[in-house]
């Protein structure tokens, strides 16, 4: 874990209320591995208080970059800070994906985003692109589709999924990949990474048991700390309660005690 002074070269908005940011951290991009996430103090002053979690969107290049949506005030200050400004940057924090498990066993990455989640799969699509992995994203609509490009530029195929049907699959994100896995041979050869609200994350890994198998999940709890001291981000597992920021963010999907857990999520 290093804490750095991030310059920032860029803050770019995608669209009405998401943003790419990108600065210079080579400590923290060193380290990085997919699923980890940085934590970041908004501004210099006291407000917000609490630094704010980001899933580490691309490691490259000494260069960390965020995807994030303004959802509140940090996020909203976060947005207005410009290039050449310094960042606080805490990271990489937390326990990844396993991408190994995929490419030892040979089987087919199935990534699965919801909204948002978007953000710490493109890392991993790159790890695994050797995988030809699939990509299933899913929206509310159109509009708030995220990085199809990016993931179709490294290999992925990629199908979408809109509440509105206003793109691809009119519905739930999990009722498209459903029918993905059942065009692959019951999905047997799968693996399933997935990121988004819980109630959607809770719902893989009920079609993980459902076809026997893996699904590493992504939980994105309420933090303070972001380094395990505080106790604030605990989730309920089989195995007891864990630290979502240490322990975590991605579990296999079967530790998780789901039915405690299934409200909340962005
Ligand atoms: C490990 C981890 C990785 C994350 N990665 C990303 C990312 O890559 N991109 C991104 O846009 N966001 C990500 N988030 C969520 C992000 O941290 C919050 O959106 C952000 O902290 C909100 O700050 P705010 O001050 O703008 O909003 P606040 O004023 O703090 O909250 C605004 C609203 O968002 C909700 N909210 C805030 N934090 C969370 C959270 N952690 N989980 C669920 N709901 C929350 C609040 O309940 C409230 O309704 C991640 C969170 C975690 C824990
Ligand atoms: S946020 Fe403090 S222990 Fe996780």
């Amino acid at each position: 874990m290093h804490l750095e002074k991030a310059t920032l070269l860029y803050n770019k908005p995608l669209g009405k209320n998401y943003f790419r940011l990108a600065c210079n951290a080579a400590k923290i991009a060193g380290d990085a591995a997919a699923g980890q996430f940085v934590s970041v103090k908004i501004n210099n002053t006291h407000e917000p208080f609490l630094r704010r979690p980001f899933g580490i969107h691309k490691a490259e290049g000494g260069r960390i970059e965020i995807l994030y949506e303004v959802v509140g005030e940090g996020t909203r200050l976060l947005s207005r800070r410009k290039p050449g400004s310094v960042l606080d940057m805490l990271g990489p924090l937390g326990k990844g994906y396993d991408y190994r498990y995929a490419l030892i066993r040979r089987k087919t990455p199935v990534l699965v985003a919801g909204g948002m989640g978007v953000a710490p799969l493109l890392f991993l699509a790159e790890k695994l692109s050797q995988s030809s992995p699939r990509v299933v994203l899913g929206a509310k609509t159109k509009n708030q589709i995220l990085c199809e490009k990016e993931f179709k530029k490294i290999g992925c195929s990629v199908t979408i999924a809109t509440d509105d049907g206003s793109r691809g699959f009119k519905g739930k994100v999990t009722d498209l990949l459903e029918q993905v896995l059942s065009a692959m041979d019951h999905g047997l050869s799968a693996v399933l990474y997935a990121c988004g609200p819980r109630p959607m994350l809770a719902q893989v890994s009920r079609i993980s048991r459902k076809y026997g198998i893996v699904a590493q999940v992504s939980l994105e709890e309420h933090m303070a700390c972001g380094i395990g001291a505080c106790l604030g981000c605990v989730v309920k597992t089989k195995d007891g309660y864990k630290r979502v920021c240490k322990e975590g963010p991605v579990f296999n999907s079967e530790e998780i005690v789901w039915h405690e857990h299934t409200k909340g999520g962005r």
